[in-house]
């Protein structure tokens, strides 16, 4: 059956990545499970392997990769082959290993990535997996309506990201006063969960301050114990269906004198009442919001890196592609 035909009854989806286009992969399953009515579910390629998976016959594995060469992907895509699942890749770079080994795939076409942190092709590759669930649950259950309203919402996101571009100056002056604290908490529910744990990616990478991303529900299993003034939390909080839920956890970082840098919707005046520090994003689709409040997390990442002098595209002990296992 061709590609597209076993795609439309596909009701199990595998999506293998590593480090960023991991956490593109682990939006993307709620973005899948919101729109679509296929089971998704997100592996560690590196990981992968010591799976015991045993896929149904209409499952599809997606591999995401900027480079199309990180071979823990690669090593997952040929184990998946073995085993007879169908392969998809989403890829930047045109020609490469992971587009080759796929039987059909989508390009970023994001232009070249130079910096070793990966940053646009985050945005790019949410944008794609998103642009899929809505296609896919067009066959299945998304509505007319609702499918409009996605693509609507899709096209406003260009100039919602200038938006949150122009507060450059003040995500820059959040970071200088924070770039000295050397351990970072980043909280996030649902899509947003996958945005913490990137944004504590890219602090660390780029800066070497320690950070962790968790899901804001596990703070009481564990990381309260680590909040203190000298811990900055970044709150992501946008106005969708976790929006209590955050506030709860904010509050009980602000009672504990813990500084919360918040990621919210323009204009909530409950947030900035309750936060150290706002950064706005504009209201969107819940689905979507991830592509928005991820670009501030990129931000203080940056100018953290920046003011500490840091080689912010060529970070130490990292390589662009991780061509080894
Ligand atoms: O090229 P890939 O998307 O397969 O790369 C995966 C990771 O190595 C990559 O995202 C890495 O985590 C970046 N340094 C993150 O900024």
């Amino acid at each position: 059956m061709p590609v597209w035909e076993r795609l439309k009854a596909c009701r199990h989806l595998v999506i293998v990545a590593c480090g960023t286009s991991y956490y593109s992969g682990c939006v993307g399953r709620y973005v899948f499970e919101k729109l679509t009515d296929i089971d998704v579910e997100v592996e560690v390629a590196s990981e992968f392997r010591y799976r015991k998976l045993n896929f149904p016959s209409n499952t599809f594995i997606i591999a995401l990769s900027q480079s199309g060469e990180t071979a823990d992907t690669l090593a997952a895509i040929r184990e998946a082959k073995r085993k007879d699942a169908s392969l998809l890749g989403i890829v930047n770079v045109v020609g490469s290993s992971i587009s080759r080994e796929t039987e059909a795939g989508i390009y970023n076409h994001a232009g070249p990535e130079i910096g070793v942190a990966s940053t646009k092709i985050f945005t790019s590759q949410l944008t794609i997996l998103t642009l899929l669930a809505i296609l896919l649950g067009r066959h299945q259950h998304l509505s007319l309506t609702e499918g409009v309203e996605a693509i609507r919402a899709i096209r406003a996101l260009p100039d919602q990201i200038r938006a949150v571009l122009a507060q450059n100056n003040h995500i820059q002056a959040i970071a200088e006063k924070y770039y000295k604290n050397s351990n970072w908490l980043f909280l996030g529910r649902k899509f947003n969960y996958p945005i913490a744990m990137e944004g504590a990616l890219k602090l660390k990478e780029v800066s070497y301050i320690h950070a962790e991303g968790y899901a804001a529900g596990e703070m009481k299993h564990g990381p309260i114990a680590l909040i203190n003034p000298d811990m900055p939390t970044v709150a992501i909080v946008p106005k969708d269906d976790m929006y209590d839920k955050m506030i709860s956890n904010i509050n009980e970082i602000k009672s504990r004198r813990g500084p919360v840098i918040a990621i919210a919707t323009q204009g909530d005046e409950r947030v900035r009442e309750m936060v150290d520090e706002l950064i706005e994003i504009p209201p969107s689709l819940d689905y979507l919001n991830p592509i928005l409040s991820v670009i501030p997390c990129q931000l203080l990442a940056y100018y953290c890196a920046f003011f500490l002098k840091r080689d912010i595209d060529k970070p130490r002990n990292l390589a662009k592609s991780v061509t080894v296992e």
